[in-house]
């Protein structure tokens, strides 16, 4: 039997979704994946994630963790030994001094991220982001009902200084969003830099949000800074978010963590405890032994980076012997974010053209930089072996180089 008067309606999505766009990053991930089970030989170099497997050690744990019975809900800011282990790992490695209940475990950086912006933003505020950014940034703060007030930084190649932040602080600044190492460029701001970011805030009580995912993914001569290290003064302006997902090649686990002062902190929780309450028990335990484990936790992330490093080693000058083509240098992370203003014409007009380009005639997949705040960028990644790399890179040219001879003509 139909039931009788139902609205057919569509589905009536909120406001607060509706003006939400979907990730770029994960719609790239999808068109691969389509192409893939279209029996394509895809070369995807749009990818977010290691391409390693969590290392057995930690998988080890999680085992012995659903043996020892840890199957039940946990405390919402995480198990004791979690926030522990977390500050413990960091006092060894960087000297830091906070607390364990300043650590709160999430669902992922992600979520880090989303706890942070929403205990602090309200619906007028302004949030400075600089520019390029991760794709989710300005999603949370639109979210809330906050406003993205951007900053360029191409001038500075794309490493946001001290005075660029002072010069866009106004009255209703509220937050500063940082990534260094920065998704998509790259980039890492130094030390130096980075205290004297974050002294303008705090003397203008701006707050500061600084995803920290890809921490320990720095090349030398670059340096690892977690803003964790700096005097509790500055501190109580800082949330620190963190993440197992790049460091140990652990994105499906969905774990990360925020680090923030007590008032932050407590915020951030009441707010978790009513979404997803806590992060799964035995995945907790697992990444608090992983950490513990210090030697052998460094020792897997010291391999990601040296193979990291050989990529990068051989990727950065080959995309800088293409003509027309333009890349930072990236210092951190696992891409490299390529200008290719100098291929735009009458049919390739924006890069979002040219990532299409590269995918339907070379069924090359890369990022298009729109949704990083970078029209007329494409991101690569580098998180695919060195093989699949150059492979994608000598598609990628040829097309680059054939639209060059085409306009020329
Ligand atoms: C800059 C940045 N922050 C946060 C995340 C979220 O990571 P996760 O939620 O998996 O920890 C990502 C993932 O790509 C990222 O690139």
């Amino acid at each position: 039997m139909t039931p009788q008067n139902i609205s057919t309606e569509p589905f009536p999505v909120s406001r607060n979704v509706k003006k939400m766009q979907a990730s770029s990053t994960l719609k790239a991930a999808q068109v691969a994946a389509d192409l893939r089970d279209k029996g394509f030989d895809v070369i995807d170099l749009s990818v977010g994630e290691p391409d390693f497997q969590t290392p057995d050690f930690i998988k080890d744990f999680a085992w012995e963790g659903l043996q020892k019975g840890l199957t039940k809900y946990t405390p919402t800011s995480g198990l004791k030994t979690f926030q522990e282990s977390i500050a413990e790992f960091y006092a060894e490695e960087f000297n830091t001094n906070f607390s364990p209940k300043e650590v709160i475990a999430t669902c992922g950086g992600k979520q880090a991220l989303f706890n942070a912006a929403c205990a602090l933003l309200n619906p007028g505020d302004e949030a400075l982001i600089p520019k390029p950014y991760w794709v989710t940034f300005p999603e949370i703060v639109n979210f809330v009902g906050a406003k993205n007030v951007f900053i360029e930084t191409e001038e500075t190649d794309f490493i946001l200084t001290a005075e660029q932040v002072k010069n866009s602080i106004a009255p209703k600044t509220k937050l500063l969003i940082l990534n260094s190492p920065n998704n998509p460029t790259g980039r890492v701001i130094s030390p130096e830099e980075m205290r004297r970011i974050i002294q303008v805030c705090a003397e203008k009580e701006v707050y500061v949000l600084t995803d920290e995912c890809y921490l320990f993914f720095v090349y030398p001569p670059a340096e690892v800074f977690t803003s964790a290290s700096l005097p509790a003064e500055l501190r109580k302006y800082i949330c620190v978010a963190g993440s197992f997902s790049k460091t140990y090649a652990m994105t499906g686990w969905r774990i990360g963590y925020t680090i923030a002062d007590d008032e932050w902190s407590r915020a951030m929780s009441k707010l978790q405890s009513h979404s997803t309450s806590h992060p799964t028990s035995f995945v907790q335990y697992a990444c608090a032994c992983a950490v513990q484990n210090h030697k052998k936790s460094k020792e897997t992330i010291n391999l990601m980076l040296s193979e990291y490093g050989k990529r990068r080693a051989w990727l950065i000058p080959a995309l800088q012997e293409i003509e027309g083509a333009k890349c930072v240098n990236p210092e951190g992370a696992f891409y490299a974010l390529v200008d290719v203003r100098g291929f735009l014409n009458a049919e390739l007009k924006a890069s979002a053209d040219i990532a299409d380009l590269f995918l339907k005639e070379a069924h090359v997949v890369v990022t298009d930089g729109a949704g990083f705040g970078a029209d007329g960028f494409v991101r690569i990644s580098y998180a695919t072996d060195l093989e699949n790399l150059k492979k994608g890179v000598a598609k990628i040219k040829n097309l680059l180089q054939a639209t060059k001879t085409k306009t020329a003509i």
